[in-house]
């Protein structure tokens, strides 16, 4: 039986836990659970394999906000990598920062999947084909190039949150244009309306199970559509037009800036 390697960050999450279990059901895949609290990923981790009975399920400590931590888990990465799951985002109801001094939902929701996919690419390719599904939004908008961190805008929660996910959407189309030529797929979605500790935070309930949630997200992960498509938003199984991608001016630049922050170290 070949392995399908399948990472999932934020997997101790609603939807993020959804995700890895549902994975994890088909035995031909190991799932690597990317979580930064170890008491959450060890209680993720027996409820998965106790709920699938797939035991090749393993758990790995990421902070996804500091790119120290992410590169920390690529250089001790061992294997293949078939499908990443950049599912990790917060949106704290105050102004926070990373001990680096980068605002909180910019570093997490937004560098988070831009050094997830930018440092496993190497891992990916030689593992090819490849997918990365990133999880993002229906509610996206309002981006700033010149303010990403809220320092002339004064913050709010549900402003930095609609700009992570139109950026999780523009990095998507700035990914897929690099990743192609390595066969990587590389598509964003929405997942669903679920009651989690982010949507709460955002005061919003969610009408949806996790398991709905998880729905599309696994579907770009496992159906063949999620391999031949790339660039492309979902929702409900479909593709949606995205008009944040169609910008590849700002989509660039947004790159750039992002690129530029590694650079920081
Ligand atoms: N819920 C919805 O209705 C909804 C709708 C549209 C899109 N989404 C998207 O779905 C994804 C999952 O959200 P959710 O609703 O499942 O939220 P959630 O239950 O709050 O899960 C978020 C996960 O991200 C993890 N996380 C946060 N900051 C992190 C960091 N710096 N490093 C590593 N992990 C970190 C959290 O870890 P801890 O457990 O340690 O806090 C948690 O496991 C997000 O990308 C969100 O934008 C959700």
């Amino acid at each position: 039986m070949n392995t399908t390697t399948a990472l999932i960050t934020g997997a101790s999450g609603a939807i993020g836990k959804a995700i890895a279990r549902q994975l994890a059901q088909d035995l031909s895949y190991q799932i690597i659970l990317a979580a930064r609290n170890e008491k959450k990923a060890e209680q993720a981790l027996q409820e998965i394999i106790q709920a699938t009975g797939n035991s090749n399920v393993r758990y790995e400590l990421v902070d996804v906000s500091r790119r120290a931590s992410v590169k920390a888990l690529v250089d001790r990465w061992k294997g293949p990598l078939h499908v990443l799951i950049n599912n990790a985002a917060a949106a704290p109801r105050r102004r926070l920062e990373t001990p680096e001094g980068i605002e909180m939902q910019f570093a997490t929701n937004v560098l988070g999947y831009f050094w997830m996919t930018q440092l496993f690419s190497d891992i990916l390719k030689a593992s090819a084909p490849a997918r990365v599904v990133n999880v993002a939004s229906y509610w996206a908008g309002g981006l700033a190039l010149d303010d990403l961190e809220f320092k002339r805008r004064r913050y709010n929660n549900d402003s930095a949150y609609r700009q992570s996910k139109q950026a999780n959407r523009m990095l998507t189309v700035a990914f897929a244009r690099r990743l192609k030529p390595f066969d990587i797929a590389v598509n964003a979605c929405h997942p669903g309306d679920v009651n989690s500790t982010l949507s709460n935070d955002l005061g919003f309930g969610g009408s949806q199970s996790p398991d709905a949630g998880a729905k599309t997200p696994v579907w770009l992960a496992k159906n063949l559509i999620g391999q031949q498509q790339s660039a492309k938003y979902f929702e409900r199984l479909q593709a949606v037009r995205c008009r944040f991608g169609e910008d590849t001016e700002a989509v660039e630049a947004l790159y750039r800036i992002c690129e530029r922050y590694g650079e920081k170290g």
